[in-house]
């Protein structure tokens, strides 16, 4: 996930130092390129990037040297354009007088590069944090000021952003939000903005979160806020922060997990976004609609993703898939593998050597390689015919919550859209939707921590749409609680393990809307042998009444009620991980990235 930081001072002075320490501590987000620019007094612009991580290239470059009264980093975390110097951020509008950054993504990208380079401008790179320079560059020459220029330009750029831009010769920067975070520090002789709180913490405690939709002129003796759409100053609310570092790197949660289980309505909201504007949607559709056979290859919490995929795929869009763990890949179908097929390789990482050995076997043999995957610059997007990215930023918790949610939108997404249904209600409504099951459903689960805190054995039944959710929930809890869970679809439970089941012995259904009256049979089969039932699902009397507790989710369809069921589930493994005394970000013997077979 990018980050931006700018600073305004009251006089000439080194800023190179100031800008290195706030790219260490925006570079938690992740980022594959790093750039620097400093505004000086005699309205020159010293512009210094490159793609690599910040000592070596802050180094190499002497970002240490530069100086002027006003400075903008940035780091930059790929989706638009290749992680190269020419994409580096900060960007020069085209006469090099106004210099730029932003973080998250404009989503109408190409069309606004294909507008500026016909409108005459010089545009150098790829990245859409030049677009938002030259969007404001087009209202400037047409006379506007920074400030109703930066106002104009927000309109043109869609998606969720962030940025800050200044001008030679000019004394401010202008900051603005739109999505992405932006958060403003105000200190004795300088203000500054940043993407987020660590950068800002060192240098001041009294801050300001801007508001999407408004536009911050940043001066060395204080800053004025503007609302976007009339340019009517707004009165700023400064906070004085008393948290410390390593909480505020967190967001204020305690642990990365759940700031990465918050992060999901934001993180689906991006994706969507760049969905809709991104043609590699239809070269992945074509690749697959043409391919024979169509594999959907990954580990894990991935592997999971992939059977949920394949249930979307064959429902939303008649196209059968063959979800498979990675490291079976070649035992089960190797040989039978051609090159008119194709397969879509799912990881968050984009390093797991269990799917690089998978990938090797398919190009051995031919077959396409596109991708699912988090880690832009991995070697699956290295290998990757086409790839979508899931611009969840950087997961720092082991057990994988906002990437496998986004793995599960991508796979969402690209059924409706092969199969020809509108995606309009899926990017207006899914974000919201997700906000509002992790509200309601968190108080419920809560509820249970007691109940369950203690069971070193439970089971995880799902069935059709649930069942990929149950192994995702089974998985999850057995990573962070080290209790056992099997996840198991909910039919085959009667045919062996039902024998586990005495009293109190603690059975998680998870209950898609057209399947309650199956889940209702497999309730009773538990509690009539004195098992409980906790089933999540939507408001029905019928699991009401069966079942012992009830963690409820919106009325929704079965396709997106499968989606939301995996958030109540991730909050339940978090609160027993922590009930049971473990640290659930970096549970014992495992890692994030698995890069040995
Ligand atoms: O990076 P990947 O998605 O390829 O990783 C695959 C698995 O190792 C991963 O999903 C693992 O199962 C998670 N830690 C589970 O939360």
């Amino acid at each position: 996930m990018c980050g931006i930081f700018g600073i305004v001072t009251d006089k000439e002075q080194p800023l190179g130092p100031i800008l290195i320490e706030a790219g260490r501590w925006l570079s938690y987000r992740g980022y594959d390129t790093v750039g620097c620019a400093t505004l000086k007094n005699d309205g020159s612009i010293d512009l210094r990037k490159d793609a690599g991580k910040i000592d070596q290239v802050s180094e190499r470059l002497r970002f240490g040297e530069m100086s002027g009264s006003r400075g903008i980093l940035q780091l930059r975390w790929a989706t638009f354009g290749s992680p190269s110097q020419v994409n580096a951020q900060p960007h020069l509008d085209s006469d090099g007088d106004m210099v730029g950054a932003h973080n998250g993504n404009v989503v109408n990208n190409l069309e606004l590069r294909q507008q500026f380079i016909t409108e005459g401008m010089t545009v150098r790179s790829t990245n859409d944090g030049e677009t938002c320079v030259h969007a404001v560059e087009r209202y400037v020459d047409r006379g506007a000021s920074l400030l109703d220029a930066i106002r104009n330009a927000y309109h043109d750029l869609e998606g969720d952003y962030a940025f800050v831009i200044g001008r030679s010769g000019e004394q401010e920067l202008y900051a603005i939000k739109k999505g992405s975070g932006l958060v403003v520090g105000i200190g004795e002789g300088f203000t500054c903005a940043s993407s987020d709180l660590p950068s800002i913490l060192p240098l001041t405690r009294r801050v300001v979160r801007v508001q999407d939709g408004q536009i911050v002129v940043l001066r060395s003796d204080g800053i004025t806020l503007h609302r976007v759409e009339d340019g009517l100053p707004v009165v700023p609310r400064v906070e004085t922060i008393t948290e410390t570092m390593e909480s505020a790197k967190k967001g204020g949660f305690p642990h990365f997990m759940l700031k990465e289980i918050h992060e999901q309505p934001g993180v689906a909201g991006e994706l969507l976004h760049l969905l809709e504007g991104s043609p590699d949607v239809d070269r992945m559709i074509e690749r697959i609609a043409s391919a024979r056979l169509l594999y959907l290859v990954g580990c894990g919490t991935s592997y999971h993703a992939c059977m949920l995929g394949a249930i979307y795929l064959a429902r939303l869009a008649g196209r059968p898939a063959f979800p498979i763990l990675a490291p079976q890949f070649s035992a089960q179908y190797g040989p039978a593998v051609s090159p008119e097929d194709v397969g879509i390789f799912v990881s968050q990482s984009g390093e797991t050597k269990d799917v690089i050995n998978a990938i090797h076997v398919a190009q051995d043999r031919g077959m396409g390689v596109l991708g699912l995957v988090n880690v832009i610059g991995s070697a699956l997007t290295q290998v990757s015919e086409v790839y979508l990215p899931l611009v969840c930023g950087y997961e720092i918790s082991v057990p994988a919550t906002k990437t496998f949610l986004n793995q599960v939108v991508a796979f969402l997404y690209l059924a409706l859209r092969m199969g020809k249904h509108s995606t309009k209600s899926l990017v207006e409504t899914l974000p919201r939707l997700i906000q509002h099951t992790l509200e309601i459903t968190a108080p419920q689960v809560q509820a249970l921590e007691e109940l369950l805190a203690d069971h070193d054995d439970l089971y995880c039944l799902g069935y059709g749409l649930t069942y990929p959710i149950a192994l995702e929930g089974a998985l999850k809890l057995k990573e962070i609680t080290y209790a056992h869970c099997e996840g198991m679809l909910s039919t085959e439970f009667k045919h062996g393990p039902l024998s586990a089941v005495d009293e109190g012995y603690p059975v998680l259904f998870v209950a898609g809307p057209q399947d309650v009256p199956l889940i209702v049979s497999g309730i009773n089969e538990v509690t009539c042998r004195g098992g409980r039932a906790i089933v999540v699902g939507p408001e029905d009397s019928r699991l009401r009444i069966n079942a012992h507790h009830l963690i409820t989710l919106p009325a929704v369809d079965g396709e997106t009620s499968a989606l939301l069921s995996v958030l109540p589930l991730q909050l339940l493994s978090y609160h027993l991980s922590l009930a049971r005394g473990y640290d659930p970000d970096f549970p014992r013997n495992l890692s994030k990235t698995l890069t040995v077979d």
